[in-house]
């Protein structure tokens, strides 16, 4: 279905195509890209896109968005001034077109998670398009919204920011109706004096939104202060979730289980019960706050709550991995956590660990990478996790980086694995003492690349199946 003809980008860009085509979608990386999208050249610190084009059109680009002055034979081209620019001005033309009912989240922790709730529980009531990944920058916004259909009936859009002033930004392209913030935590803290000044930054999301609709954290100690803003910003409806009475939408009764949560909510004053295959009180709080988004758009609540069937842990935030080392023994079973951490997220990530019981004779293992962005505060946030580890039963501990060494100094010797400079250095010696049953709990801040440990435990399994010359994936 085309997305983009040449004279509707010429349109929203200023630019000049080289000759007529029609594109299915917008892409800036060609490891990505599907065949018939329009490429655009981004420039970025290291690389430029430029230098990518003829892979573009290799990959099967229907064009490319390139700078004045650049020449390809391979494909059509459209030139404009400055690719970034024709990017932000697509996606403006995108929203402009759109007639989607825009649902925008942002907050300290649980934006994709929630955005991926949305997408579910709008999906149940007509066309949705969400952002994909944790596209929630100022070139992942516009590309989104770039991406748009022109029949959705809801969009879905992931915002984010480490600095002041960015999310006014973001919010005056996508322009949303419904807008959520999911908490308020020192996380991204290192470009902010307090946490006050978060809770405002995050409260830039109502700067487009008059008449709108915030979706809002009770139980949060800046709720006051978010409602406050949320007024101020002349936004007609302020809902709130959470588990206090007062909340709006409240959580009524929450079991955990190790892979799953049931829920009873009240959703406005209309009450339900859903199981969500993900873990975790954090979870359901998120699930609330989706569902409000769904009563206040004027949705049916029901079709929602089934479709939250469908949920399922985002890569890298919990999914769970199950991997057979020895067979004929239980398989030890990684907590994927790999993605994402500060100091809120790791609390609730050992929660589940807590609730996970290993097989006999296997042991709860943390593998715990820095959490990052976390400024002067950030060896003390560290330490003062090793209260809220032990009480998660964990036998042993294994972490890297520097900050890391600050919560390994806090534990007593015997649950001292061990500590390495990064996380490659840790592989050997936690694979040194895996053993079928354990249940590792991998988690870290991205940039702590915990993945490789991910990678490394899963090879256990492929280096004994390989061994034996047995095909099976486990
Ligand atoms: N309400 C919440 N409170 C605390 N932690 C949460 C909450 N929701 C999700 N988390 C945890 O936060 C981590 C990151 O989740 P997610 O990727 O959804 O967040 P994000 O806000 O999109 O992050 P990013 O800023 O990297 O885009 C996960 O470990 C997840 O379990
Ligand atoms: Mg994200």
């Amino acid at each position: 279905m085309t997305l983009w003809t040449a004279s509707e980008i010429e349109q929203a860009t200023g630019g000049k195509a080289t000759t007529d085509f029609s594109a299915i979608g917008v892409s800036i990386d060609t490891r990505t890209l599907k065949k018939g999208e329009i490429y655009i050249a981004l420039k970025g610190d290291a690389l430029d896109g430029h230098d990518y084009v003829e892979a573009a059109f290799k990959a099967g680009a229907a064009a490319a968005i390139v700078k004045e002055g650049f020449e390809s034979a391979s494909g059509p081209l459209v030139h404009v001034d400055d690719t970034m620019t024709a990017l932000e001005k697509l996606g403006a033309a995108g929203r402009a077109r759109s007639k989607a009912k825009i649902i925008a989240v942002t907050g300290s922790a649980g934006k994709t998670g929630t955005k991926e709730m949305l997408s579910i529980v709008f999906g149940a009531l007509g066309k949705t398009h969400a952002s994909k990944k944790s596209f929630n920058n100022h070139w992942g916004v516009p590309l989104s919204l770039a991406n748009m259909p022109k029949d959705a009936a809801y969009g879905v859009f992931e915002l984010g920011m480490n600095h002041a002033g960015e999310l006014s930004n973001l919010t005056c392209q996508v322009k949303p109706h419904i807008a959520i913030i999911t908490t308020i935590e020192p996380v991204h803290i290192e470009f902010f004096k307090n946490m006050e000044a978060i809770a405002d930054a995050k409260a830039e999301i109502f700067t487009s939104m008059k008449g709108g609709t915030a979706i809002l954290p009770f139980d949060n100690p800046h709720f006051a202060r978010l409602k406050a803003r949320a007024e101020k910003s002349g936004l007609q409806k302020i809902l709130s979730f959470g588990e206090d009475e007062a909340a709006q939408s409240r959580l009524i009764d929450c079991a955990l289980h190790a892979d799953s949560t049931k829920v009873t909510a009240d959703i406005l004053g209309e009450r339900v019960k859903y199981k969500l295959n993900i873990p975790g009180k954090h979870i359901a709080l998120n699930s609330l706050s989706a569902l409000t988004a769904v009563k206040a758009a004027g949705g049916n609540l029901n079709a929602s709550v089934e479709a939250l069937k469908k949920s399922e842990p985002v890569e890298g935030r919990g999914n769970r991995i199950s991997v057979t080392i020895t067979e004929g023994q239980p398989p030890l079973v990684i907590i994927n956590e790999s993605y994402n951490a500060n100091p809120a997220a790791m609390l609730a990530a050992f929660d589940v660990f807590a609730m996970t019981t290993p097989a006999s004779g296997g042991r709860r293992i943390a593998v715990l990478g820095d959490m990052l962005e976390l400024g002067k505060d950030g060896p003390r946030l560290h330490a003062e996790l090793a209260n809220p580890l032990l009480k998660a039963k964990t036998d042993l501990l294994f972490c890297c980086g520097p900050l890391m060494d600050a919560l390994y100094q806090q534990l007593p010797p015997d649950w001292r694995g061990g500590h390495a400079k990064d996380s490659q250095m840790l592989v050997p010696l936690i694979t040194d003492v895996a053993k079928p049953g354990d249940v590792f709990l991998v988690k870290g801040s991205a940039g702590s690349k915990m993945s490789y440990v991910v990678q490394a435990l899963q090879d256990m399994a492929a280096a004994q199946t390989n061994a034996k010359g047995n095909q099976h994936a486990v």
